[in-house]
C-alpha cells in the first residue's frame, strides 16, 4: 500500500514520519500511554501512543483495538536501545482497518492439537513464523545451491504410474478409469534429468502413506533431488556434505534472529563443516551392540538406533552399504561384497534422525530389469526407466533431502508438524 513502510526496514526512518501496516499482536496500558507491538510480517516494533500526543479520538481507539485487529500507525521513529528492531513509533495517527473477533490464540499457552486445529492463524505466532522464516531460507540455499553449480531444474511429475519407495506407503488415485499414484520420489525421473543434462536436480512435494504417528514422518513433504552423470557413491558422499554445509552455514548467517528466537544453541550448527565421518552400516551395527542396543543384524536402523550412532559424532554422519535386502530397487550392488548397496543415508546430529537418502543407481540394464522383477514391479511401467540403460547408460548417483526434517534439526524442534505451514499426517487433513 502506499506509503507503507515494512518494519525490517524501519532504520531508514530514523527521526522521520513513518506509517506502518500491521496487526496488534499485544498493548499493554500505562495512565495515559498506550503500548502497541504492531507486526507487519516482517517484524514487530512498539508502537507508543500518549494521550498528550494525539486527538481523543485515536486514544479512546487504542482501548477497543482487539488481538490481531488490523490497523495503521503513523508517527516518529526513534532509536530504542531497549526494542529488539533497535525502534520504537511514538504514534501521531492510528487507524483502524479492521476490528478482529475475539482472537482464538491467546498470548498463554494452548495444547497442540487446539493450535494445529488453528493453524491457519498459529501461523502469526513469533514460534511459527520464526521456523518458517528458516524453512525458507533452506529451500532459498538449496536451489541456489545446485543453480550455482550448473544443474539444471527438471521437475518431475506428481501423478505416476509406479512405486519408486516400495509399495507400502503409495496413494493410489483414480486417474481416467485407471491407476495413479501420487509420487513418492522424482528420482527416476532425475535419472533421465541426469542422463540428458548431467547434473540435475527437482524440488517438490513428495507423498506417502505413512501409517505410523512419529514425529519424523509426514504423508506429505517436500524434498529436493540432485542426481549427477558419471558420479560415483564416494562423490554422492562429497556433493551430500558439501550441500550440507552450504545450507546450515548460510541458514546461520542469514536467520540468526529467528534461531535466536527459537532459542537454538548455535554452537552444535556451527561444527557442520566438511568432512563429514563416513561410516559403513556393519561399522554402525558395531557401535549399537557396543551401546547394548539390542539390534537385530541386517534390518534397517530405527529412530532409537539413529541417535544412538548420530550422538556418537558432532556432526552429521554418513552412513554407506546398507544390506540390500532392505533397500529400493534401483540401488546397485557393491561389487566387492554382493550383500550391500551402494546407499548412503546421512543422520543429523543430536538425534535428528536421516535427512538425506542416496546413493548409487543400477546402471546394467540386466541387473536393474532382475531386480525390478524380484521387487514384484510391474515391467510395463518401468519400460521407460530402462531405456535409460539401454541407450548410453554411465555410472550415475543422487540423493533425496527432506526438508521438513531438515527444519527440524536446524531450528531444534521435537516434531516435524511445525515445519510446513499445513502439515499433512494420518489424522491430519485440515486445515
Ligand atoms: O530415504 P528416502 O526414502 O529416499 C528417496 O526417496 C530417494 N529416492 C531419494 C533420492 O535418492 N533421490 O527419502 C529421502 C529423504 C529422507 O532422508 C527424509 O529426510 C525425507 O526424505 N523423508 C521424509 N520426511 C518427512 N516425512 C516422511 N514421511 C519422509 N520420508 C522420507
Ligand atoms: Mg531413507
Amino acid at each position: 500500500m502506499k506509503n507503507t513502510t515494512y518494519i525490517d526496514s524501519i532504520a531508514e526512518f530514523k527521526d522521520k514520519q513513518a506509517t506502518i501496516s500491521g496487526w496488534l499482536y499485544n498493548m499493554r496500558k500505562g495512565g495515559k500511554l498506550r503500548f502497541l507491538i504492531v507486526r507487519d510480517g516482517t517484524g514487530t516494533i512498539q508502537a507508543v501512543v500518549s494521550k498528550t500526543d494525539v486527538n481523543e479520538e485515536v486514544f479512546a481507539l487504542c482501548d477497543e483495538l482487539t488481538q490481531e485487529s488490523s490497523i495503521r500507525v503513523t508517527g516518529k521513529v526513534v532509536a530504542d536501545e531497549r526494542a529488539p528492531s533497535g525502534f520504537e513509533m511514538q504514534v501521531s495517527h492510528l487507524e483502524l482497518v479492521s476490528k478482529a473477533d475475539e482472537y482464538p490464540i491467546s498470548l498463554k499457552e494452548h495444547g497442540t492439537d487446539f493450535l494445529m486445529d488453528n493453524r491457519h492463524l498459529w501461523l502469526r505466532s513469533s514460534r511459527q513464523f520464526a521456523i518458517l522464516r528458516v524453512r525458507h531460507e533452506i529451500i532459498a540455499a538449496c536451489r541456489a545451491f545446485f543453480d550455482d553449480r550448473g544443474f539444471t531444474l527438471v521437475d518431475a511429475p506428481i501423478f505416476t504410474p509406479n512405486a519408486c519407495e516400495g509399495t507400502t506407503t503409495l496413494f493410489e488415485t483414480e486417474y481416467f478409469g485407471s491407476k495413479a499414484y501420487l509420487t513418492q520420489s522424482g528420482q527416476l525421473y532425475q535419472e533421465a534429468g541426469a542422463l540428458a543434462f548431467g547434473k540435475a536436480y527437482c524440488f517438490g512435494p513428495t507423498f506417502r502413506a505413512e501409517k505410523s504417528k512419529t514425529r519424523r514422518h509426514l504423508t506429505e513433504f517436500w524434498m529436493i533431488e540432485p542426481e549427477v552423470a558419471f558420479c560415483d557413491l564416494d562423490g554422492d558422499m562429497d556433493l551430500a556434505e558439501e550441500f550440507l554445509e552450504y545450507v546450515v552455514q548460510r541458514v546461520l548467517k542469514n536467520k540468526a534472529r529467528e534461531l535466536a528466537t527459537l532459542e537454538r544453541d548455535v554452537t552444535k550448527l556451527q561444527n557442520v563443516k566438511r568432512p563429514f565421518p563416513r561410516i559403513s552400516y556393519d561399522e554402525a551395527v558395531a557401535i549399537l551392540k557396543k551401546e547394548n542396543v539390542e539390534f537385530q543384524d541386517g534390518n534397517d536402523f530405527g529412530g532409537t538406533d539413529e541417535t544412538v550412532i548420530s550422538e556418537k559424532f558432532d556432526r552429521p554422519v554418513m552412513v554407506h552399504r546398507y544390506p540390500s535386502a532392505i533397500k529400493a530397487f534401483y540401488m546397485k550392488n557393491d561389487p566387492t561384497d554382493f550383500s550391500k548397496a551402494l546407499c548412503v543415508d546421512v543422520l543429523a546430529p543430536e538425534g535428528y534422525g536421516e535427512i538425506i537418502g542416496g546413493g548409487q543407481r543400477e546402471d546394467d540394464y540386466d541387473t536393474l530389469k532382475n531386480k525390478i522383477l524380484h521387487h514384484n514391479l510391474p515391467l510395463e511401467a518401468f519400460e521407460w526407466y530402462l531405456d535409460l540403460r539401454r541407450y548410453g547408460s554411465v555410472p550415475h548417483a543422487g540423493f533425496g533431502l527432506g526438508i521438513e526434517r531438515t527444519v527440524t534439526w536446524l531450528c531444534g524442534l521435537s516434531h516435524v508438524r511445525e515445519t510446513i505451514p499445513f502439515p499433512r499426517m494420518m489424522h491430519r487433513l485440515r486445515p
